[in-house]
């Protein structure tokens, strides 16, 4: 029988004994996982903790700057380090999935390597890595820990993964996750999070991406998730997001005939991502969001809802 609290007490004098007064460094996400782990360790070591928080550029609208103030707000000692054109550029010319994810995960160890090179004396790996990680090698939802994961064996060892690792959660389902983070008092909005995946937006954007594709979907996504929360559908649905497709269809817009993108709504029920289902968005709800897409962002004219399962769809399209 799982009780956050003695589990909170017993992890965080575990972690003091293990680490003394040694230096950890920890990548943040944004996501629960990292997040909990981050508390934890904190809550042990203090400022020996450091956390680093990489913007990739493939972040949801405002995403950084408004989880890197809620992170310093928890007294996390955290560094925000915005790589967006380090990413940007090695995904340019880049369209088949499995590419874009090979070079976010490599920009991002560099990234974080520099990073890490930069802290003097770490002795520590912090990591989010959950039980359900532990099973499967690559986490579903992990963002950092599953990127590294994937591509650890791509040219050699980082200096950063030669450190020891030091996972506090690497017991724990994902829902003992969020009571560990509601009795360390982290925020219910941050808790309840839908998933996003590690190499975010690029795998939302088929084909290849330029800097304009990523503004006009992080427009449309928030829209979207915006609208959700402000229907009180955002807590029934288990991950949602918006899919900008690489075709143009035509359109009107006064006596002009338009020539501009498509969109693609998702919004699906599951609980560990191996199944889904799509949800039954209420047509109502549907209609005011295609019109506020539609109306309000630049080089849009279309909306489409995805009503595919998982299986033989996918969640992402990518
Ligand atoms: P699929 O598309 O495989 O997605 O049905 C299942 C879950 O995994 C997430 N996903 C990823 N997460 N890196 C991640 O960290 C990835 O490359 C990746 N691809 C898919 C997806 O968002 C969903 O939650």
């Amino acid at each position: 029988n799982f009780t956050p609290s003695a589990f909170v007490e017993e992890i965080v004098e575990e972690l003091k004994q293990k680490i003394g007064n040694d230096k950890v460094v920890l990548g943040l996400s944004g996501g629960v996982d990292s997040t909990v782990a981050a508390v934890l360790l904190n809550k042990a070591i203090g400022d020996n903790l450091y956390c680093i928080f990489v913007n990739n550029g493939l972040l949801r609208k405002n995403e950084f700057e408004s989880v890197l103030h809620q992170y310093k707000d928890m007294g996390l000692n955290v560094k925000g380090v915005d790589a967006s054109a380090r990413f940007l550029d090695a995904l340019a010319g880049l369209d088949e999935p499995e590419a874009k994810r090979k070079a976010i995960g490599k920009a991002f160890i560099e990234v974080f390597d520099d990073e890490a090179h930069l802290l003097t004396d770490v002795k520590w790996l912090g990591q989010g890595t959950i039980y359900p990680d532990v099973i499967e090698s690559v986490s579903a939802t992990g963002g950092p820990s599953a990127t590294i994961k994937s591509h650890h064996n791509v040219g050699g060892l980082p200096d950063f993964m030669k450190l020891q690792v030091v996972e506090p959660l690497r017991m724990l389902f994902k829902d003992e996750v969020r009571r560990v983070g509601r009795t360390l008092g982290i925020d219910e909005e941050l808790l309840g999070r839908h998933p996003f995946p590690g190499p975010g937006l690029a795998i939302r954007i088929l084909g290849d991406i330029t800097p304009e594709k990523v503004s006009i979907l992080q427009e449309v996504d928030a829209i979207f998730i915006n609208g959700l929360k402000e229907h009180g559908l955002y807590d029934k649905v288990w991950q949602a997001g918006v899919i900008l497709l690489p075709v143009n269809s035509v359109g009107v817009m006064g006596d002009e005939r338009t020539y501009e993108k498509v969109v693609a709504l998702r919004a699906v029920e599951s609980t560990d991502g191996m199944t889904a289902d799509w949800v039954h968005l209420p047509y109502e709800f549907l209609m005011k969001v295609s019109n506020e897409i539609i109306n309000k962002v630049k080089g849009v004219n279309r909306v489409v809802y995805d009503i595919s399962s998982k299986p033989p769809a996918t969640i992402e399209w990518e």
